[in-house]
């Protein structure tokens, strides 16, 4: 019984080698070499042509080459019952949290500015404000939000955290659900997202959400584009109500040349790449699964289908 690579957009040649290196005798194929639909075990996915599973009578396991499952899930044709679980990776964690320290100290010590006088061959030093005094608010306290929130807190940042049950978290405010929304919005001088991407969360930083920020907060998003409602945020910034954002995940990707986040001053472009998948680091979890998977055990890493994360 097979296992199947089946993600469109990525090159399979590394994940080849890496997966092939935790099982040698591993019976691999690359989509659309599929072979017999009911020798498909199990597949790896990432971004797949809607519909395609069901094709599979005896798929047993649905596997995401990424910490989210939202690529999968929007699926409306997916097989029932078959368990979709993700990567959860210490290494990927580490690289969002650098990336978003990255983010929060590049805002709070001016770079932008800098660079900017830099090319005036202006010399204007600037007072920045200590980390004490600022206040950072995570949305979402998984597996990066908590590691993000913990960095910040070691920096000595206020932090705050909003998730959807309650949370214990020395030296973390947190604040949870519907409810928790306003008063931790209007505590963050920083808002990071790194929420799952699901029917509760879609288009969540919105005009509404966006307004209950401080005057001159600045906005981080590093979970999905479908998070932001992009012309809400535009109209904040040019408004003058935030100082501007670091987005690194967009409603279209690769954004589009004509997007005026490419030439606004006050907006960072990144392309999707807060925290990338190695295939060597992650090759083991994966075939881990698909050994247990062929032994008849439930695999690991399973999302709940009914929260979408
Ligand atoms: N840009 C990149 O390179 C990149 C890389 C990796 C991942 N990501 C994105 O980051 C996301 C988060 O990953 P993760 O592994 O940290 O997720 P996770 O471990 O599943 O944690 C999700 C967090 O969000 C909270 N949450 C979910 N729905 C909510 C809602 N409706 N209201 C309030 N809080 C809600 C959860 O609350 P509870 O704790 O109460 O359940 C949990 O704290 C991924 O889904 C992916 O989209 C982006």
């Amino acid at each position: 019984m097979s296992l199947l690579f089946l993600a469109p957009e990525l090159n399979a040649r590394s994940w080849v080698k890496h997966l092939r290196r935790q099982d040698p005798d591993l019976d691999l194929r690359i989509w659309p070499d599929a072979g017999p639909p009911d020798e498909v075990l199990f597949v790896l996915s990432w971004k797949h042509p809607l519909g395609v599973m069901k094709q599979f009578p005896r798929l047993k396991c649905i596997a995401s080459l990424g910490f989210g499952v939202d690529h999968i899930l929007r699926d409306p044709d997916l097989p029932t019952g078959v368990p979709v679980t993700r990567i959860v990776d210490a290494a990927m964690v580490a690289a969002m949290s650098t990336y978003v320290l990255t983010a929060v100290l590049t805002h709070t010590r001016q770079f932008d500015h800098y660079r900017q006088d830099q090319t005036r061959k202006t010399w204007k030093p600037r007072t920045p404000k200590q980390p004490s005094d600022v206040r950072v608010g995570v949305m979402g306290l998984g597996h990066l939000g908590l590691d993000a929130a913990r960095m910040l807190r070691a920096l000595d940042f206020q932090v705050f955290g909003w998730s959807r049950t309650a949370k214990s978290i020395e030296g973390v405010t947190s604040f949870s659900g519907d409810e928790g929304l306003a008063d931790f919005l209007s505590r963050s001088d920083i808002l990071i997202c790194l929420l799952p991407l699901t029917p509760a969360t879609h288009g969540i930083l919105n005009r509404q959400t966006l307004s209950k920020l401080p005057a001159g907060a600045y906005l981080i998003n590093v979970a999905r584009g479908e998070h932001l409602v992009e012309e809400d945020l535009l109209a904040a910034v040019e408004g003058g109500r935030l100082a501007g954002a670091c987005l690194d995940v967009f409603r279209q990707e690769p954004l589009p040349e004509s997007h005026p986040f490419w030439c606004h001053p006050q907006v960072t472009v990144t392309p999707h790449v807060a925290s990338l998948t190695y295939p060597k680091d992650v090759a083991p979890q994966i075939i881990a699964n698909y050994h247990r998977v062929r032994a008849g055990q439930p695999p690991q890493q399973v999302v709940d289908l009914k929260r979408g994360y």
